[in-house]
């Protein structure tokens, strides 16, 4: 256990200190789970407090990594910490299909899970067969359709902490997979590359929050360093010293002009500590 910065954890770098409990081990995981406790992955959808959070914060260590090829395997277990970009990219070279509508997803795998993260173009949920989970002290397996995936949303159980998940994939060629990919990428262009956690708000149905927030004149609407995007309205900017109170205000602002033109929108981030 140590104390850390969790700005250094998240993709939008900021948010306070906790415990950070990195874990190896079913041992390590009964150990850090005696207290209250949180679970991190690529910290990419998450606002985290200026003043932390008083839980104790569990992160799967490199055991849960798996970096190695599956090449001609199409159903796969991998472990939770495995980053996606890498795992999108080594599915394209083996011509296993699945995953590339993932492509630019900056989380690992418990993570894209637990949120079943996914573009337009495909979701975590399309190749996902089974999850091992860490709850209530020991491991179990669930099958996929246990966890009732919806847009970015999965019913996870109470505290349950993903561990591994088996994939399968479709067979392909690295080619075909490849220009799946390009189109990906395509639709992704008008995102900006500045320190963000991804879209702050979910989209409503049938319409885009970043073309809401665009069409209410939001765009480089600003709160100290944070600021709405000039590129994309549902992205939400660290320009370099924003705070957590700057990012919270101007979400709380952005609400609040929305409001006068009769627009609810609904979080995508999990707040921690607020
Ligand atoms: P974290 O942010 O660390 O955690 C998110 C939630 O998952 C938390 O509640 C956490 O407790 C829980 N969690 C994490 N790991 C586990 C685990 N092992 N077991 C149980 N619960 C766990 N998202 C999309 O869906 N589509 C996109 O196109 C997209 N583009 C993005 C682009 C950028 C530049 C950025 C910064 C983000 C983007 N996101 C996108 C948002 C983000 O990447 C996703 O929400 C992703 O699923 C978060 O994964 P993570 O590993 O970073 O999880
Ligand atoms: N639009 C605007 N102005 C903007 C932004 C978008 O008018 O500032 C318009 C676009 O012109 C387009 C429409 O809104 O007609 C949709 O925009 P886009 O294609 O960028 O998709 P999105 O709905 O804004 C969603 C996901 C992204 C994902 C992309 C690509 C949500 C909240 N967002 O964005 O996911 O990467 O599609 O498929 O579902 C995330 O969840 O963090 C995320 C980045």
């Amino acid at each position: 256990m140590q104390r850390v910065a969790l700005a250094d954890f998240t993709t939008l770098k900021v948010g306070g200190t906790a415990e950070l409990w990195e874990v190896e081990d079913e041992t390590g995981l009964k150990e850090a789970t005696e207290a209250p406790h949180k679970v991190i992955g690529g910290g990419s959808n998450l606002l985290v407090s200026d003043a932390g959070v008083t839980e104790r914060v569990i992160r799967l260590g490199r055991s849960y990594n798996d970096v190695r090829s599956f090449e001609g395997q199409r159903d796969v277990w991998l472990g939770a910490a495995t980053p996606l970009p890498g795992l999108v990219r080594r599915a394209q070279r083996a011509g296993l299909s699945g995953l590339e509508g993932l492509l630019g997803v900056p989380a690992v795998l418990g993570g894209a899970i637990a949120m079943n993260a996914g573009t337009r173009f495909g979701e975590m949920s399309d190749t996902l067969q089974e999850v091992e989970l860490f709850v209530d002290g020991a491991l179990e397996r669930l099958p996929a359709d246990a966890l009732a995936f919806s847009y970015r949303h999965a019913e996870l159980p109470e505290g349950g902490i993903v561990t591994r998940a088996r994939l399968r994939f479709t067979e392909s060629t690295p080619e075909a997979v490849q220009t799946r990919m390009a189109t990906v990428d395509a639709a992704r262009s008008g995102q900006p590359k500045v320190k963000s956690a991804g879209c702050a708000f979910k989209n409503p149905a049938g319409d885009s929050a970043g073309r809401i927030i665009d069409a209410a004149g939001l765009k480089g609407m600003r709160r100290g360093d944070a600021m709405v995007s000039f590129e994309h309205g549902n992205f939400i900017l660290n320009l370099g010293a924003a705070t957590a109170a700057d990012v919270m205000e101007l979400v709380t602002a952005v609400r609040h002009e929305l409001a006068k033109v009769g627009a609810d929108l609904e979080l995508e981030w999990r707040l921690w500590g607020f």
